[in-house]
């Protein structure tokens, strides 16, 4: 059984780089064309995977078509654990994703990612029982991560949710789970009434707010604190906020704090960026380990 369960998304990525967007009617040359494998979901399984090879277990759904086929390979061969992923009818999902300078616009087609309904899961809530953690994210249906988070709840299990990308509904999972990791933006949508410094201590040690190139920030039961970001060539920021929710689930669960595991995940996040790609560049622990700013005390089993 598996210390991490992520219930999530799964996409094929399809990546065009361009220097041109194009108008209303036009039509530009791009510059190159990549399918990488990607979903939040996936990705933050694969980060672990990277860091902890077979202590993570997937659960979600592809299609059965070769885009699902070789997600799957991909997962085994990140050290995720795929029992649990269903193949389903509908197509596996996909995101189409334009990088354009530094900056990046992607369109979500679900697809087999609507599927992943807790009414069909007898089985794996097994697994979600046997785990330390489950972390959950925006791209399967709202209601089954109520469900997930409920049921952790009730049994002890901690819950690490990224509220991305932003839905209306994403305050009702506020009192079910153990860390919430919106971005700026999606932690306005969240709490709409409170400042940013009002939300984060209302829920210290629970709202972590992600500000990119600013850092991460949270309150520590006395003040707010802020772990900068760590300087780097980026290459691609896609996935670069899974790599850090991966890696703070992670972390989280080896027994470091809050804000250890904060600057531990701020590491691989910043790895993450310097190579092309959702999963690109996700770190392994040893090359944490030789990061100049690994702490000597983190402790890993
Ligand atoms: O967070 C990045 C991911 O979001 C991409 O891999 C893409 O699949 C989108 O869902
Ligand atoms: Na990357």
């Amino acid at each position: 059984m598996s210390k991490i369960v992520v219930v999530g998304s799964i996409a094929m990525d399809l990546v065009t780089i361009t220097e041109q967007v194009p108008e209303t009617g036009e039509t530009v040359f791009g510059k190159a064309f990549s399918m990488v494998p990607g979903g939040k979901g996936a990705n933050q399984a694969v980060a672990i995977g990277r860091l902890a090879p077979k202590q993570v277990s997937m659960i979600g759904a592809v299609g059965q078509d070769a885009f699902g086929k070789s997600i799957l390979d991909n997962f085994t061969a990140q050290g995720v654990l795929v029992d649990e992923v269903g193949t389903v009818p509908e197509t596996t999902g996909v995101a189409q994703i334009t990088l354009f300078e530094n900056d990046n616009r992607i369109i979500v087609i679900p697809g087999a990612n609507k599927t992943v309904l807790t009414d069909t899961w007898m089985s794996e809530w097994d697994i979600i029982k046997a785990s330390q953690l489950v972390v959950l994210q925006n791209e399967i249906p709202h209601e089954s991560n109520m469900a997930i988070a409920k049921y952790c709840q009730e049994n002890g299990i901690k819950v690490l949710y990224n509220p991305g990308p932003a839905r209306e509904t994403d305050f009702q999972m506020l009192p079910f789970v153990d860390f919430i990791t919106p971005n700026e933006h999606e932690s306005r949508m969240l709490l709409p009434h409170l400042s940013l410094e009002e939300a984060l201590a209302k829920y210290p040690n629970k709202l972590i707010v992600t500000l990119g190139a600013e850092g991460v920030i949270f309150h520590n039961g006395q003040s707010i604190e802020r772990v900068p970001a760590i300087k780097a060539e980026v290459v691609d920021t896609t996935g670069a906020g899974d790599t850090f929710n991966g890696a703070f689930g992670f972390a989280i669960t080896s027994g470091l704090s809050v804000k250890e595991a904060i600057k531990f995940a701020t590491i691989a996040s910043h790895l993450s960026v310097q190579k092309f790609g959702a999963q690109g560049g996700m770190p392994t622990l040893e090359a944490i380990k030789e990061h100049e700013q690994y702490e000597k005390t983190w402790y890993f089993e």
